[in-house]
């Protein structure tokens, strides 16, 4: 499971670069939205990695869950940067 939970990630990864040079042209705020859930990622994808090879250890098992909610958080940012209020 944690295997294919690693594959979903690469896949997402995948996308938001998709998404990144989509938007390259795009409003600033945008891409920065975008950059700064790719930070998030590759370091949740870090952690990710770093608990599997070591046991998972509980201080990193928390981070990552800490990192999942910032993912959340950076990918609602994203979306709403491309919105404006009616
Ligand atoms: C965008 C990146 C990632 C997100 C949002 C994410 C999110 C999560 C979440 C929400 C859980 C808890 C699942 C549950 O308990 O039902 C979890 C568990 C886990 N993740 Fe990730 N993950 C990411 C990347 C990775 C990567 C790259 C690995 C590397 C193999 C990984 C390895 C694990 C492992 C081993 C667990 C089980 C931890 C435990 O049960 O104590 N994760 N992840």
């Amino acid at each position: 499971m944690s295997k294919l939970h690693a594959w979903a990630v690469w896949v997402f990864v995948a996308v938001l670069v998709a998404y990144l040079v989509s938007v390259r042209r795009g409003p600033q705020q945008v891409r920065r939205a975008a950059w700064i859930l790719l930070a998030i990622t590759l370091g949740q994808g870090l952690i990710g990695y770093v608990q599997y090879f070591t046991g998972l250890p509980a201080l990193l098992v928390g981070l990552h869950m800490l990192g999942s909610a910032l993912l959340v958080a950076g990918s609602t940012r994203v979306v709403l940067t491309t919105r404006t209020r009616a």
